[in-house]
């Protein structure tokens, strides 16, 4: 029966996987995503600027693309000074020529894609609650968390497959999970999209060997979160509910994207990814 089964395809390719992620557990000294071609939007900052760093240095070609054009290419030459290869595009990601553009350009400067990091998105200090919140964040926040993450697929897709599958990562975030009584209303139910669109995306294309993740972040010491929380008093409400004590930092998002971009998480698909340091599991935090 076995050796029936180790004949045919399914079984072979399953084969051929483990040996791919064999290779990450063996001593000799190879990057985790060697050989890949990487796009990541808000890749100038935060979260987006940490993982091009680390997906470069672990032997990934990354595409770094953003609005802000100065502090893309100075990512990208930080990665060139180590020895990596990258590019920077400039697109506004919530609109569809632009990302088209972008998912063009990897395919131009690098020859494929492998790996589409949805991660840019926006949170306006004006967000509130529906009350509150005027029409316009809520289009803009849409615009970019959401809409962004849809185009992102729309054009990325194609392009994975032309390259023979490959995996995306949508950055979504804990307030899709949880309630707060500190509203941002737009930018959660924004966050709540993208990980219906992530867990539908997921299993639609689960057979042509693309994998969808949602990668769901606690709240970070980064510029978008920054400037929000801007007084100790509006930090110190939430950090007590925060178990760890303290707020997370972009790298320690950027090790969890590098696991689902790698063949590490090859029988990862349709996940709501955590790294929030235990926030929604939590009732009452240590003193
Ligand atoms: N910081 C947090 O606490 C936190 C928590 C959960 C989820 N997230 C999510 O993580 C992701 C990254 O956040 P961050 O904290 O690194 O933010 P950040 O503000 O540090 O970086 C975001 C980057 O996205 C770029 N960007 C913004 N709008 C864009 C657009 N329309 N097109 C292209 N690029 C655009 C910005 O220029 C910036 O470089 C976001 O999706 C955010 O919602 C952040």
């Amino acid at each position: 029966m076995f050796k029936v089964l180790f004949n045919s395809k399914k079984i072979q390719s399953v084969g051929h996987q483990t040996f791919l992620n064999f290779r990450a557990y063996s001593t000799t000294k190879k990057g985790r995503l060697d050989g890949k071609v990487a796009l990541i939007t808000g890749g100038a900052d935060g979260v987006g600027k940490e993982s091009s760093l680390l997906f470069a240095k672990e032997g990934a070609k990354v595409l770094v693309v953003d609005l802000n054009e100065i502090k893309g290419k100075e990512v990208v030459s930080q990665i060139k000074a180590n020895g990596g290869e990258a590019s920077f595009f400039r697109a506004d990601v919530s609109k569809a020529a632009d990302v088209k553009e972008m998912v063009e350009a990897a395919e131009k400067t690098f020859g494929k894609l492998n790996i589409l990091f949805n991660n840019a998105g926006i949170m306006i200090s004006e967000d509130d609650d529906s009350v509150n919140t005027t029409e316009e964040v809520w289009d803009k926040t849409m615009n970019v968390n959401l809409k962004g993450v849809f185009l992102g697929c729309k054009f990325g897709i194609p392009a994975l497959k032309r390259a023979g599958g490959g995996t995306i990562i949508n950055t979504a975030s804990f307030v899709a999970l949880m309630g707060a009584a500190t509203p941002q209303i737009a930018y959660t139910a924004s966050k709540g999209g993208v990980l219906a669109l992530t867990r539908e995306l997921a299993i639609i294309h689960a057979r042509q060997n693309i994998r969808v993740n949602a990668l769901c972040p606690g709240p970070l010491r980064t510029e978008l979160l920054d400037k929000f929380l801007n007084t100790d008093e509006k930090r110190n409400r939430r950090l007590v509910h925060l178990p760890m004590g303290r707020f997370g930092y972009a790298n320690e998002i950027a090790n969890g994207a590098l696991f689902l971009a790698s063949d590490e998480s090859s029988y990862v698909t349709a996940n709501t990814f955590l790294v929030d340091g235990g926030l929604t599991s939590s009732y009452v935090t240590p003193i």
